[in-house]
């Protein structure tokens, strides 16, 4: 396989910048819109790619596999931005910990994380060999997209990325994560920093592969009482914020921080220096807008099993959604990102989507 060269970045040329111009907080048109987990089981034309590609991983490994996913939902929805084909784990199974997926029980690692001994043996990986293969991604997205809309780079929160390294999996309860935090905080310390300095590299090296936008998946930040929250998530999010550089010009790419049951913490989130910041359907948008006080952009936030009910009630709240925001906001809908509160599942129906994304298009325009 061979890499695609540097896509000629040139945000002016971008013929769908609504997204981009909504994390400035600038005028638009309408309301942009993309969907957490808009690539997917729900699509029959991703199970068949990963049907043919023989797993997730091998799919995700593969730029043009990645490539194809990524695109797929922009062929069947007007979204006003794409999102990179790959998944969080990939930073922790370049650090040697040993990625791998049991249908129907979702990502484990050979290696965990269990003593001071691994925390130490723990280095950020480098980003154009062992991580090569989502920059060569990026490339050949960026190339097939042709300035239609946006892509988004990602990458896990160091807490979250903490969370698998340590549980070596999903987990109920995050007791390991948890008790190696209150047992040992020195060295829940120093893997969240070396995390952290991977995560930055990680992101830093999506922007100059050509990813237009950055968002950080905190998925686990809301199981963390309020003062393990700020010691363990937000500090590491706030380095993020500060140290990540954004670029300019054309190799420039804002930061959204998204949190599940972060809504406690938006005016910390919105003072981390990030430029968005995503919130689940717990939050009342309108809330969101007058807490940070156009100091971010927002992104949500409707509950994804929304997209159960019937386009009907979906459309109402939509609705619903885009007025609490602009109530919150002086009147105004500039500054808001339409999202799901968080990811999209398998048993969705994409003719509800394309009821969610009309609707936000279409109640919105200005
Ligand atoms: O949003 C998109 O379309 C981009 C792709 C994306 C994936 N994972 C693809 C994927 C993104 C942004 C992620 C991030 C991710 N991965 C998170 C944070 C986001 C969130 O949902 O909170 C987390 C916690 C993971 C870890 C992970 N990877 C889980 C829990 C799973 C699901 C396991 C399962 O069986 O459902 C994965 C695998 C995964 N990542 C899938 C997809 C489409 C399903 C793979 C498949 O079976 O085809």
């Amino acid at each position: 396989m061979t890499a695609a060269p540097a896509p000629p970045t040139s945000v002016s040329a971008l013929k769908n910048d609504r997204f981009l111009r909504a994390l400035r907080r600038e005028s638009v048109d309408r309301t942009p819109v993309w969907l957490m987990r808009q690539a997917g089981r729900y699509l029959p034309e991703y199970r068949a790619t990963r049907a043919a590609a023989g797993s997730f991983l091998a799919m995700a490994k593969n730029p043009e596999l990645a490539c194809e996913v990524t695109l797929q939902p922009l062929r069947r929805f007007p979204l006003d931005a794409a999102i990179l084909f790959s998944d969080i784990l990939t930073v922790p199974d370049a650090m040697g910990l040993g990625l791998y997926f049991v249908e129907g029980e979702g990502p484990k690692f050979e290696r965990p994380v269990r003593s001071a001994a691994d925390i130490a043996r723990l280095a950020v990986p480098d980003m154009e060999t062992e991580l090569r293969y989502v920059m060569d991604a990026v490339r050949t997205i960026r190339r097939e997209l042709d300035n239609t809309v946006p892509l988004i780079g990602f990458s896990g929160s160091p807490w979250t990325l903490a969370c698998y390294m340590i549980e070596g999996g999903g987990s109920d309860n995050y007791s390991k994560v948890k008790s190696l935090a209150l047992n040992e905080p020195a060295a829940m310390h120093r893997l969240l920093e070396v995390v952290t300095d991977a995560v930055i590299a990680y992101l830093n090296a999506q922007r100059l592969a050509g990813a237009q936008a950055l968002q950080v998946f905190d998925t686990w930040g809301g199981v963390l009482s309020p003062a393990m929250y700020r010691e363990f998530s937000l500090r590491y999010l706030n380095r993020i914020a500060q140290e990540l550089p954004r670029g300019d010009g054309d190799n420039s790419a804002p930061l959204i921080l998204f949190g599940k049951g972060n809504g406690a913490y938006l005016e910390e989130l919105a003072a981390s220096g990030a430029e968005g910041v995503g919130v689940d359907w717990t939050v009342e948008l309108g809330d969101a807008a007058r807490r940070t006080g156009g100091r971010v952009a927002i992104q949500g936030n409707l509950d994804p099993v929304t997209l159960y009910a019937q386009p009907e009630a979906i459309r109402r709240e939509v609705g619903r959604a885009l007025d609490s925001y602009a109530a919150g906001n002086g009147g105004s809908r500039e500054g808001h990102v339409f999202n799901l509160g968080h990811g999209m599942s398998p048993d969705m129906s994409p003719d509800h989507v394309a009821a969610l994304v009309a609707a936000v298009h279409e109640l919105s325009a200005r």
